[in-house]
């Protein structure tokens, strides 16, 4: 069976100009993802991995950041898209998970709310719609969660449930 490459990251480097003059973080850095694999990309404290990673999917601020090389997502390079062209992708087709969501998180809000918030961004759709459709996704995954998913801030969830919220937020914009 041939592999299909979802993701295909060739040369790519991450410099952010600082005030004590250019950092580069990360140098000549390739990789790429196919279809159903998991990749696991390992490496010391500081080596970049962080970086690379919000490098491929434009999360760095680009005042103050030069990207180099090439981004290639299911046939369609990443780099240099428009911030309204990668939101469209983002979230819905590829997404990260932070490894610290406890603080990549807006403590006070709903997991419910951030989620409906990604199924907004992506379609036109009521937020009562966008409420049952959440609601369903967190059942299908962890019922015991679905009970309090619209009460709890995220500040006062276990880890392993934030952990959980960015492919459930992924999931709902995909229809469940
Ligand atoms: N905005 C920034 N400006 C300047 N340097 C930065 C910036 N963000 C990250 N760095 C530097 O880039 C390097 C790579 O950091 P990164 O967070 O990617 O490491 P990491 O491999 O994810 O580490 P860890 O395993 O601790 O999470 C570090 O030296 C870091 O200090
Ligand atoms: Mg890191």
């Amino acid at each position: 069976m041939s592999r299909e490459v979802l993701l295909d990251v060739k040369s790519l480097g991450v410099t952010f100009i600082t005030e004590n003059g250019p950092i580069t973080a990360v140098k000549d850095v390739s990789f790429d993802v196919g279809m159903g694999e998991v990749l696991c990309i390992v490496g010391e404290s500081g080596s970049g991995k962080t970086v690379s990673l919000l490098s491929v999917l434009g999360l760095l601020d680009r005042r103050n950041t030069r990207v180099e090389g090439c981004v290639t997502f299911r046939d369609q390079s990443l780099l240099g898209l428009k911030e309204r062209e990668l939101r469209r992708i983002r979230g819905k087709q590829i997404a990260f998970i932070s490894q610290d969501p406890m603080t990549a998180l807006t403590p006070v809000h709903t997991i419910g709310d951030q989620i409906i918030e990604q199924i907004r961004a992506h379609e036109s759709i009521t937020r009562s719609a966008a409420r049952e459709r959440a609601v369903s996704c967190v059942k299908l995954d962890c019922p015991a969660q679905s009970r309090h998913w619209r009460v709890t801030p995220t500040s006062s969830l276990a880890a392993c449930v934030n952990e959980r919220l960015s492919p459930w937020r992924s999931r709902a914009t995909q229809g469940c």
